[in-house]
């Protein structure tokens, strides 16, 4: 169970907030079909992208990762879109030292560079400060070294990153990882957008372990997500 922290924004979180929720429901069945979708293989890292911006990337990477966490997983949240940050906002955590500081600073340890969230179970990477070239920082071979040591450490990574269809920090990573969960917004995906995100997923040799839906009901201001 996820220890109230009344520090945490009410807003994304909504699986702290009120577990009790259809959308906390809806996320716990999103968790049980990606188990599924690895019953052969045991799903240790995995990638969170959408084709464009804006899409719910990471409102779904923070409460996923809320929801493995409550399940009895150590999880780590790592934010890995080193342009548009929001993981250290969302969990209203310092972000002086995260993914950027520890790729860099070949010489430190993870573990300087991960802290506590406030939710049993679940440790965060912020971003750490904005790089000038994100790309690069994930593409290292330091990058690929990380990957290993970090899920001999916890039981899943979840990467937080940018749309895939603007640049291609997803596909680098998605590469690295064991598996992608791809959202798509209601009325704000297009379809174009959706077979181009596929295209560059297959492109990485990605293994594409979803699709979430994220939908808003129409004159209702409650979300829902549906897994595909
Ligand atoms: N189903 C939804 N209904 C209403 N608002 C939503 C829904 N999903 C996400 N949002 C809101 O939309 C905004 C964008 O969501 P979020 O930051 O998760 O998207 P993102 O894909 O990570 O964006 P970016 O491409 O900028 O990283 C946020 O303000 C979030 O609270
Ligand atoms: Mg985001």
């Amino acid at each position: 169970m996820a220890k109230k922290n009344n520090n945490l924004s009410p807003v994304s979180l909504v699986t702290v907030a009120n577990a009790n929720s259809v959308i906390s429901e809806q996320l716990r069945a999103i968790r049980s079909n990606i188990n599924f979708s690895s019953v052969d293989k045991d799903l240790q890292s995995m990638v969170i992208t959408s084709s464009g911006a804006g899409e719910g990337k990471s409102t779904m990477s923070a409460n996923l990762a809320v929801v493995f966490a409550n399940s009895g997983k150590r999880v780590l949240l790592v934010d890995a879109d080193l342009r548009k940050p929001t993981v250290a906002l969302t969990f209203r955590l310092p972000n002086h030292r995260g993914l950027s500081t520890l790729i860099a600073d070949r010489n430190s340890q993870f573990d300087d560079h991960i802290q506590e969230s406030g939710v049993e179970n679940l440790s965060i990477m912020t971003s750490g400060p904005i790089p000038p070239n994100p790309s690069e920082l994930l593409q290292s071979q330091r990058m690929t070294d990380l990957i290993p040591e970090l899920t001999a450490q916890f039981d899943l990574i979840i990467f937080d990153m940018p749309p895939i269809g603007v640049v291609t920090d997803a596909q680098i990573l998605a590469a690295k990882t064991d598996g992608t969960l791809l959202v798509v917004r209601e009325r704000k995906t297009t379809k174009q957008g959706l077979i181009k995100a596929k295209k560059l997923l297959t492109l990485a040799n990605a293994h594409l372990i979803g699709v979430v839906y994220n939908g808003v009901k129409k004159g209702n201001a409650d979300n829902y997500y549906y897994y595909a």
